[in-house]
């Protein structure tokens, strides 16, 4: 049986992961600060939109869509039509300080159930990590769980902590992994993708030089493979 796949919208990447991600599937990209992980998910929501697919974008950093819209504007390829349409705008950020857990995984259920979308993002999931401390691992397990009964790619944003390769507790529990990279050559910082694991995929693997421009958000490029 063929899996069935959907674009990634990132330009370079379909290529190096079978076709594109997996449908369904729950996925993490990770990196350190400012590596392009909003940015990445901003380019699979577009894709979707731009084909008619739903989309939610759930933010966990108390970031209203006022501030959601201006970060978005500074990109071309982010039409802003699309928002409040084709995609979806949550904040639960405040639930994270007041609520236990299974508050957030209702919550986040529910948004879900509201507007049916084939594309999920949460940014960032580790956030969660920090209120929820010895909770946190049910909750992922929990939230795996509803987010593989949809029938929708997830992404899931995950941030890198210094010294670490990628985030322990979340990486088990998802199908994909792609680590998003910056290093210092020669006096510059270049960024780098690469493609950790994907379950029932041959994927390219290695760190792969990528992009960030105002035009296509992510472009990984073509110089090595
Ligand atoms: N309009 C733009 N055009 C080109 N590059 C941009 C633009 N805006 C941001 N960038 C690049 O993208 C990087 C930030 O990307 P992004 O916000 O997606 O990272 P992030 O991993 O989500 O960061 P954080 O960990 O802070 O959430 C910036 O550091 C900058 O290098
Ligand atoms: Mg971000």
């Amino acid at each position: 049986m063929k899996l069935e796949r959907i674009s990634s919208g990132i330009d370079g990447l379909d290529v190096m992961i079978g076709g594109g991600y997996p449908f369904p599937s729950v996925s993490l990209v990770a990196g350190s600060a400012g590596t392009g992980k909003t940015t990445f998910a901003m380019n699979f929501l577009i894709e979707g939109a731009k084909r008619g697919e739903q989309g939610l974008f759930v933010t966990t950093l108390s970031e209203p869509t006022q501030w959601m819209l201006k970060y978005a504007s500074q990109f071309n390829f982010i039409q802003k039509e699309y928002f409040d349409n084709e995609i979806k705008y949550a904040d639960v950020g405040t639930l994270l300080q007041k609520k236990g857990y299974e508050k957030l995984l209702d919550i986040i259920d529910e948004k879900i159930a509201e507007c049916m979308p084939q594309r999920i993002v949460i940014d960032p999931i580790t956030v969660v990590g920090a209120f929820f401390e010895e909770d946190y691992r049910l909750f992922l397990f929990e939230l795996v769980n509803i987010l593989k009964n949809w029938q929708a790619v997830t992404i899931l944003t995950g941030e890198v902590k210094p010294g670490e390769p990628y985030p322990p507790q979340i990486s088990y529990a998802v199908d994909s992994v792609i680590l998003l990279s910056m290093l210092e050559e020669e006096g510059t910082r270049r960024k780098y993708l690469e493609v950790l694991k994907m379950r029932g995929t041959n994927h390219t693997s290695g760190k792969q030089p990528m992009a960030i421009t105002t035009e296509n958000g992510i472009t990984v490029l073509k110089s090595r493979f």
